[in-house]
């Protein structure tokens, strides 16, 4: 979802559309906006669709006015509609909220609120927030500050919002946590937003508002920021330096490259309402609402094309030890013209980021006439593979842009997990400490992608030793064999180095022979059940004076003295590692098609989204 918002002395009208349309990349089914109107009314406007749709909808309405808001909305839960869009009014309609985000204590706030008389229009968690802050400024007759500050501390979750008041027409009320907001300060004129390029345009000078902030902006007056107990905060107003051509790419060289480095935060957004704040708890509303049909299945097929099958070899492990249902994997495109048996006691996953790969889509109609309940697990909303299945999880990257696939892969494995979790929860095959202990380490799995993501620097310099290599090798085992198959791809698919992902072990009856002094082979050697049967694989290319390069658990001494380059990951489960070690594959692979001087975003012959077969 993306927010934009404007104050000043211009009409905020044509600002917040071309601010929305900067942030479509983030997703879009349906848009709206509030505006203080020149009547001293508040006008709302909203549709289902595009920013183009709102504009024109917008066409014949009254649309004056200095102060607005407006919101474009990528629906988690519910159908795309222009009741469940934003802007959300309270009962009065003197307050209209625009919302990113997700209140995970609606359902009890809502309940208690009913009980004090409010009714509600929509089933939107946002309703439910704005009605809070309206309950609480009435009650106790608040300022509108004042009482936003009461509500957000009866709320848990995350948020970023803004907020209009019709009796004080001259101001925004914004506040976020663990979602990001930007402010832009111009001349006698406020912007905000959910990333810098809606405001960049106007103004260079920036604050991003940092978790627990609550800006208050007014005509006339200076940015005033506050905590929720009124405390005031002091934050620093940024000079940002980039162009708008840069901002599409967030200031990165390439797509790629700002898709690798998006994916902590991608990752947030996947879990964000789904393993719960304390990490106590993994819930797919997927799974609660077709409970029956998931807990019936007595065999799960897996199908998906490349990186998305590479993702659903992972998925297979950790749902056969979580879940003890046999899970099998498939290429759809081999799945679809193979007679498979397929029944009624099936559960098909089809996992495609684009939701349009024709293979996939052919193999869920072709397991949905075999009586299958097809799950699906999708980037893409509304795409062709989430229509065609019966239930599914979104995965929340937002769009993916560069075609070699990054982001998508680790959302596809985390959505994946948080499916083999619920899944074992409800069938009383995972022990509480096993359970607990994986989603406790789940939700920590961003902040140590980001710690991986600082290898970015040794990464690139690695790579230039590496760029003139013809072929090479990459092994893992377990979690990691889809891992090297991935990274694999990732180095075939943007700098055209021929490159094989091989189980480890299974190098001995083969590839083993192509081992010289000139083939680098990457091994995921990561200290877990594997370890010493990955180590031996290693003396096993050191005998051949293969060039290895290990990728290993930070502080490991035993394995860095053996290989030539090392690369140190944190440490976390073993069912987890494939979200780190995924990373300085992903970079490997960039850093040697930058060197080469290859198209990294748009490789020869590749396209994004495969729609024939
Ligand atoms: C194409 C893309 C790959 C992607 C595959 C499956 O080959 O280049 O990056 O993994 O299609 O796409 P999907 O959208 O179904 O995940």
């Amino acid at each position: 979802c993306g927010i934009v918002g404007y104050l000043g002395t211009k009409d905020a009208f044509p600002i917040l559309m071309k601010g929305l349309g900067r942030l479509e990349y983030r997703g879009y089914d349906s848009a709206g906006t509030a505006l203080l109107n020149s009547n001293g009314g508040l006008s709302v406007y909203k549709t289902k669709g595009k920013v183009a749709d709102l504009t024109a909808f917008c066409n014949d309405k009254d649309v004056s006015g200095t102060v607005g808001i407006a919101h474009t909305r990528w629906a988690t839960h519910g159908e795309p509609s222009s009741v469940n869009a934003h802007p959300h009014y309270s009962e009065s309609k003197n307050l209209a909220i625009i919302h990113n985000g997700i209140i995970e204590n609606y359902a009890d706030l809502k309940r208690k609120l009913r009980e004090k008389g409010l009714s509600f229009r929509s089933d939107t968690d946002t309703e439910v927030l704005v009605q809070l802050i309206e309950y609480v400024q009435t009650k106790k007759n608040l300022d509108l500050l004042t009482a936003v500050q009461l509500a957000l501390h009866e709320v848990i979750g995350a948020y970023a919002i803004a907020l209009l008041d019709k009796r004080e027409p001259n101001q925004i009320i914004a506040a976020c946590r663990q979602s990001p907001l930007v402010i832009g300060v111009g001349d006698n004129e406020f912007f905000l937003a959910s990333d810098a390029s809606p405001i960049i345009e106007y103004t260079d000078k920036v604050v991003y508002l940092e978790d627990g902030s609550i800006a208050v902006m007014r005509k006339g007056e200076d940015l005033k920021v506050v905590n929720i107990l009124n405390r005031e905060l002091f934050p620093k107003i940024q000079t940002v330096d980039l162009d708008l051509g840069q901002i599409e790419k967030g200031g990165y060289p390439h797509f790629m490259l700002k898709e690798i480095f998006e994916q902590p935060e991608c990752l947030t957004n996947c879990m964000r309402g789904r393993v719960n704040v304390e990490a106590t708890n993994v819930t797919l509303s997927a799974v609660i609402d077709y409970k029956k049909q998931l807990l019936s299945a007595k065999r799960i097929i897996i199908v998906g094309c490349g990186t998305s099958w590479h993702a659903g070899l992972i998925g297979k492990q950790i749902i056969e030890s979580l879940c003890r249902i046999p899970v099998e994997v498939e290429y759809a495109s081999e799945f679809r013209y193979r007679n498979p048996v397929v029944t009624d006691k099936d559960i098909v996953v089809a996992i495609s980021q684009s939701g349009e790969t024709a293979d996939t889509l052919a193999a869920v109609r072709l397991a949905k006439q075999c009586g299958a309940f097809i799950y699906g697990i999708c980037n893409v909303i509304g795409a062709s593979i989430p229509r065609a299945t019966d239930t599914g999880s979104y995965i929340h990257v937002g769009p993916e842009i560069g075609v070699a696939s990054t982001k998508a892969f680790t959302g596809q494995v985390t959505v994946l997990t948080m499916l083999a979790l619920a899944l074992a929860k409800e069938r009383g095959t995972v022990d509480d400490d096993t359970y607990f202990s994986i989603v406790r380490e789940l939700s920590v799995i961003p902040q140590k992608m980001q710690e991986t993501l600082e290898l970015n620097d040794r990464i690139a310099m690695l790579s230039r030793i590496f760029t003139y290599a013809r072929n090479f090798l990459y092994l893992g085992r377990g979690y990691n064999y889809p891992v090297a198959l991935e990274g694999a791809l990732k180095l075939k698919e943007i700098s055209y180095i021929h490159a094989e992902g091989y189980p480890a072990a299974e190098m001995k009856h083969g590839p083993i022979a192509l081992i010289d002094s000139d083939m680098p082979v990457v091994v995921i050697a990561t200290r877990n059940s594997m370890y010493e049967k990955v180590l031996s694989n290693i003396q096993e290319i050191k005998a051949r004076k293969g060039k290895v390069i290990a990728l290993v658990t930070k502080g490991d001494d035993t394995i860095s003295k053996m290989v030539d380059e090392v690369i140190e990951l944190p440490d976390t489960q073993e069912c987890l590692e494939p979200l780190v070690a995924t990373i300085p594959l992903q970079l490997l692979a960039y850093h040697i098609a930058v060197c080469k001087g290859k198209n990294v975003d748009q490789p020869r012959n590749l396209a994004k989204s495969v729609t024939v077969e």
